[in-house]
């Protein structure tokens, strides 16, 4: 199985680049299939759920090749509209093309997506948003037997702002007669990524970043160039790398108005972040300060997906940290490893208490998820000797090179990959 071996105990000193967004570039990818003209990305990161998303535009009669960091996409001839069980099981995401098939083809044929490791994870908002629009879906045996011939726009009030929900139908209304409304759309960046991106190829969306989202349905899209907005995750990662380990790093291209509520708490804990259009600077000196607590909410309240990465921060810092998870049911798995580490965290539902500790020593600890992954890492670079990280295949899923970028900032860090 593939490590990562990391010696902690060395600040950090250096910059890197921020990779292309994963949560941007996926609903984006599903968008392609509206387009009749070839698309090409910029800094669109090579990842283990990007190449999922291209088998599925491939398995589907797309064309998608790679030119170093660009991906092109043509999806002018399409030759199918269902999607096989085992390219839907690679990963959750994989539920956002629904939306998009439907609008280009009038019907889909698909399975439920992959299981998730972060607890249960429904489509019914999804679903029920497609149905409003007009189309009929029979799920029988997993299987959802989709058909559409008119999409007619209409509001939408979402009962929770899904991301993924929000995302579906916008692409769906974009192939709506007349205007789709969402209401309590959610409001993340990445949404408003999708907009832009439609809207670079001819559609006309207005309102993404706020709680209403219009698609004036109908518009025949074109190709273009569009660059993936910088992934504001993994900045966030670096950000608590940096506050784990101590240093200064310069994360190129991030872009801090994404990252307001991390950052803030970062400062709170005695870290000096400032920012330019460059990118965000973070500088940490000492021992932290444990923070108030962390409530994790739709943005822009804290991202669940830096919940793991900033309490791996926290493990050392001075006096305790309380936890609030409120969006998944199960976003704790990492705990247990980090308590392999020395880590002093007590979990009860939702709630994780994090007192923070003198020391951290290495340990040999498993990946449970992608965020919780990088979080192992996070730990291990404030942690006396040398710490295992394997099952690597979730961080492989949203880092482009880990190994890489930490290595640019000076950990010491080393993978090893699994003998074939
Ligand atoms: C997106 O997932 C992200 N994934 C997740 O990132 C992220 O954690 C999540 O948004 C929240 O920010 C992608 O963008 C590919 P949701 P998504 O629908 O769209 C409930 C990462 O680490 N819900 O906003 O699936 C749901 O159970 C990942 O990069 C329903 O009840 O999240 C959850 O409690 C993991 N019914 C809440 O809404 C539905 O039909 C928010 O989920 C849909 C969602």
């Amino acid at each position: 199985m593939s490590q990562l071996l990391i010696r902690g105990g060395r600040p950090l000193e250096g910059e890197v680049s921020i990779q292309g967004s994963k949560n941007s570039v996926l609903p984006i990818l599903a968008a392609t299939l509206l387009i009749r003209g070839q698309v090409e990305l910029e800094r669109c990161p090579r990842l283990r759920d990007v190449e999922a998303s291209i088998r599925i535009l491939r398995s589907l009669g797309c064309e998608a090749r790679w030119e170093g960091d660009r991906l092109m996409v043509d999806a002018s001839v399409l030759g199918d509209w269902s999607i096989s069980d085992s390219l839907m099981r690679e990963m959750r995401s994989s539920v956002v093309f629904l939306g998009a098939i439907l609008a280009r083809c009038g019907k889909a044929l698909c399975s439920m997506p992959g299981g998730c490791e972060l607890g249960p994870r429904p489509i019914d908002l999804h679903l029920a948003g497609l149905r409003a629009l007009g189309a009929e879906i029979v799920e029988d045996g997993g299987v959802l037997r989709c058909e559409a011939p008119h999409l007619r726009g209409r509001e939408i009030v979402l009962a929770t702002p899904s991301v993924g929900a929000t995302e579906n139908l916008m692409l769906a209304g974009c192939g709506a007669e007349g205007e789709t409304v969402i209401s309590n759309a959610a409001r993340e960046p990445e949404i408003v990524d999708l907009q832009e991106f439609l809207n670079a190829c001819g559609a006309e969306v207005r309102g993404a970043g706020t709680g209403t989202v219009r698609i004036a349905g109908g518009k025949a899209l074109h190709g273009g160039t569009y660059p993936v907005m910088p992934d504001r995750i993994v900045a966030a990662t670096y950000l608590c790398a940096a506050a784990s380990a101590g240093g200064e790093v310069f994360l190129r291209d991030a872009r801090s108005a994404d990252l307001s509520a991390v950052t803030a708490v970062l400062e709170e804990c005695g870290c000096a972040v400032t920012s330019d259009n460059a990118g965000i600077r973070c500088v940490s000196r000492g021992r932290i300060r444990a923070a108030s607590p962390i409530r994790t909410a739709p943005y822009p309240g804290f991202p669940t997906d830096a919940q793991a990465v900033l309490m791996a921060a926290l493990l050392r810092a001075n006096g305790t940290t309380i936890f609030e998870e409120n969006l998944f049911e199960n976003r704790y798995r990492h705990v247990e490893e980090l308590v392999r580490m020395g880590a002093d965290i007590r979990v009860s539902g939702r709630v994780a208490v994090v007192t923070g500790v003198e020391r951290l020593h290495g340990a040999a600890v498993e990946c449970t998820d992608l965020r919780g992954g990088a979080a192992l890492c996070v730990a291990a670079l404030a942690a006396e000797g040398e710490t295992r990280v394997g099952n690597l295949r979730h961080i492989d899923r949203g880092y482009e090179d880990l190994r890489r970028d930490l290595g640019n900032l000076g950990a010491e860090i080393v993978r090893e990959e699994a003998r074939a």
